[in-house]
């Protein structure tokens, strides 16, 4: 069932143009345009349980977290309210103070993480007898609309990706991003946060994804497999990205070291000056996420102070940006978006990569060893 596919894992990057096609078919109201004001374009049927929201807080783990990073960022963006994203391995000992009209957010692919489940429950029972402002909220973003998980939370978004074989999440991630696009959406419009064209404009945006990252699978893949052959003995690698694009830094790190056993860090890219700099040599190739927007310039500055290390830059960038060009060593070209959607993108090039060294070292992509699908275990 691999298609063709040396490994699932591949493969279901290759699926992820559908995926998202999938969620908007699913979830925005196709009868809906700029014009027709009453009609909310985002169609995830979480009526009241978002209503007079105060605050959020996401618990996840692992990938999920990260997608949950880029959840804050959109959720408080768009819609203006505030919100925590905490791992749940640590929230069920250590659970923040309780805040009122506050939407509880469980990610969890498989439904079944013990450690996420268990916080969801911590955080249900502690707000039960309470009065009525502090009433549990529950909505899970999950792939699994049967899981533990769903069934124990008011409402879900199910992110429809279809079964995710491969250990180490790509289509699931994708799914969750684009769960977290639609919600933040959502909230926008029923607060008056966006205005109508403003959210038209980001819907069109997110239309345009699918052929964009067929682009990159189209023109990049054969690249990025070369370049993964100039790793060989790399041993360690660092990640950095800044504002929306640092979680993913941390994915694109957690993706090298979960298949292919080689070290990496993701870091804010202005954050490498305050230690991590000091691991800098010509040893430890850096991969920096520089996409047009609001940090692009902070991006390119912290990249150079690493090239005066000697340190191998590989930047992921636009297709047409000329001034990359001198200032990386290896380019992974993407098409130009909007830096709002440009996570979806940045993603991509570095899923990859991790799959290409992995996959040139002769290892078992699909089931890394040390790791299980779900971990249903503490
Ligand atoms: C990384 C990966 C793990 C999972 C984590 C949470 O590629 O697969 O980090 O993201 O174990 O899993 P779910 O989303 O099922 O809760």
């Amino acid at each position: 069932e691999k298609h063709g596919f040396r490994h699932f894992m591949i493969k279901e990057i290759y699926e992820q143009p559908n995926v998202i096609r999938t969620c908007l078919e699913a979830y925005i109201n196709p009868t809906w345009n700029e014009q027709n004001t009453d009609l909310n374009p985002i169609n995830l049927g979480l009526f009241d349980l978002l209503d007079d929201i105060d605050h959020v807080q996401i618990l996840a783990c692992g990938t999920s977290w990260h997608a949950s990073l880029i959840g804050k960022y959109l959720i408080e963006q768009l819609a203006n309210i505030p919100t925590v994203v905490q791992y749940a391995s640590e929230f069920r000992y250590a659970p923040s103070p309780i805040t009122t009209n506050t939407l509880t957010i469980g990610v969890t692919q498989s439904g079944e993480t013990a450690d996420t489940i268990a916080a969801l429950e911590t955080e249900k029972q502690r707000r039960l007898a309470l009065p009525r402002e502090y009433r549990p909220r529950l909505l899970g973003i999950t792939n699994r609309p049967e899981s533990t998980l769903s069934y124990m939370v008011d409402q879900i978004i199910n992110t429809q990706a279809g079964i995710e074989i491969g250990v180490a999440a790509t289509k699931s991630f994708i799914a969750q991003l684009m769960g977290f696009y639609l919600l933040a959406l959502d909230l926008a419009y029923r607060r008056q946060t966006l205005s109508l064209e403003q959210i038209y404009r980001i819907v069109e945006g997110l239309h345009h994804l699918p052929r964009q990252i067929e682009t990159i699978l189209e023109k990049q893949e054969k690249h990025i497999e070369d370049l993964a052959h100039e790793f060989n003995d790399t041993q360690d690698f660092i990640f950095v990205g800044r504002g929306i694009n640092f979680p993913i830094a941390l994915e694109g790190a957690l993706k090298l070291k979960e298949i292919s056993y080689i070290h990496a860090e993701g870091y804010p890219a202005g954050e490498m000056k305050h230690g991590p700099i000091a691991l800098l040599d010509s040893k430890v190739p850096v991969v920096a996420i520089a996409l047009p927007g609001k940090v692009y310039d902070k991006v390119l500055s912290n990249a150079q102070e690493a090239k005066a290390r000697d340190a191998r830059l590989i930047g992921v960038v636009a297709m047409n940006d000329l001034e990359a060009t001198h200032i990386f060593n290896d380019l992974l070209s993407v098409p130009e978006v909007d830096e709002l959607l440009s996570p979806i993108i940045a993603v991509i090039p570095l899923q990859l990569l991790a799959y290409h060294i992995a996959a040139r070292r002769g290892l078992d992509v699909d089931q890394p060893r040390n790791l299980a699908k779900s971990v249903t275990v503490e």
